[in-house]
């Protein structure tokens, strides 16, 4: 039984495949629309979510399967003190695969060595974030052509943006990649991204504070939000929330085909007047998780793929 807790979790052969599965579905969501029929996702969302836990759920029911699960930890007996490993026993008996986001680094890996159903980690803390990892992947490979060979600028909170640990994992894996971190001081990327994932594929890598002076470098712009909730203090989250708000006259600094991504939510640090922009990548993102979802559920499910007779991994 596989999991994906990691997106190193899948080798790069078996990511490109979800990700042309992804593709196949996107080209025809009809032929897939029952592969799944009579299997269940349970959502063990602890932490807030738009997106991630409806795309969850939109991904399973255009398969033809059923969704239970809750969103917030006070709505499940996580609130009573039960433990991560006795939700994912108990919930294993309900579903067919668990999908987990929690504030806790660790507790989607917890949850998979106690399941005896796929889990799914749809975000831990400041950690990983595997699916949209995933989304990432897709859209940059949509619209670069290619996911090697790209220069690349992460711009916000590299401490805490869990999407930026889990992206910076997998984008190391492809042949010189060349990365920006473009941050406040005390939001720079953790040391162990660096000592763990750069240094050992031997990346290229700057840390710097300038947005403007670095964006006219970049093939790709990944924006992201300071993230509140992991602050320990409010002032502190103030001081830096509006460090980079990005508008269409920067903008006008960037390459004409350097795509913006964001896993949103956003707050400030894209301002609405680049959402006309045909660089603006964030909606499509969007688009693209809900066929990343649709893909991996199937890859864990052992689900055979109707287009091409074969199961994705
Ligand atoms: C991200 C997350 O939860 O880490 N959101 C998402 O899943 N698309 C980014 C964020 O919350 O800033």
């Amino acid at each position: 039984m596989r999991h994906l807790i990691d997106p190193l979790d899948f080798t790069l052969e078996e990511t490109k495949n979800i990700l042309d599965l992804a593709d196949r579905i996107k080209q025809n969501p009809d032929a897939y629309s029952h592969v799944a029929d009579g299997k269940r996702i349970a959502t063990l969302f602890y932490e807030p979510s738009t997106r991630t836990r409806l795309s969850f759920e939109s991904a399973m029911l255009s398969l033809g399967g059923q969704v239970i699960g809750f969103a917030g930890a006070e709505m499940s007996s996580a609130s009573k003190g039960e433990t991560v490993a006795d939700t994912s026993r108990v919930v294993s008996c309900y579903a067919d695969i668990i999908a987990m986001r929690h504030p806790k680094e660790g507790a989607p890996l917890v949850a998979s060595m106690y399941s005896s159903i796929p889990v799914i980690n749809a975000g831990d803390g400041g950690h990983n974030h595997p699916t949209q990892t995933l989304i990432d992947l897709m859209t940059i490979r949509q619209l670069k052509g290619h996911l090697d060979n790209i220069t690349i600028g992460f711009c916000g909170d590299l401490k805490f943006g869990r999407t930026v640990h889990s992206l910076v994992n997998s984008l190391v894996r492809y042949k010189n990649n060349r990365f920006y971190f473009i941050s406040p001081d005390e939001l720079k990327v953790p040391a162990y991204t660096i000592e763990d994932t750069l240094k050992p594929y031997n990346s290229e890598y700057y840390e710097v504070s300038n947005l403007e002076e670095t964006l006219p470098k970049l093939d790709v712009l990944y924006m992201t939000r300071v993230q509140k909730e992991r602050f320990f203090s409010e002032d502190e989250y103030l001081r830096l929330k509006d460090t980079y708000i990005l508008n269409r006259e920067k903008l006008n600094l960037a390459k004409p085909d350097m795509p913006v991504l964001h896993p949103l939510p956003r707050v400030d640090e894209i301002s609405t007047d680049v959402d006309d922009d045909n660089r603006a990548a964030y909606f499509k993102q969007v688009q693209n998780g809900k066929y990343v979802r649709m893909a991996v559920i199937m890859a864990l499910l052992e689900i055979t793929d109707p287009l091409t007779g074969q199961k994705v991994l």
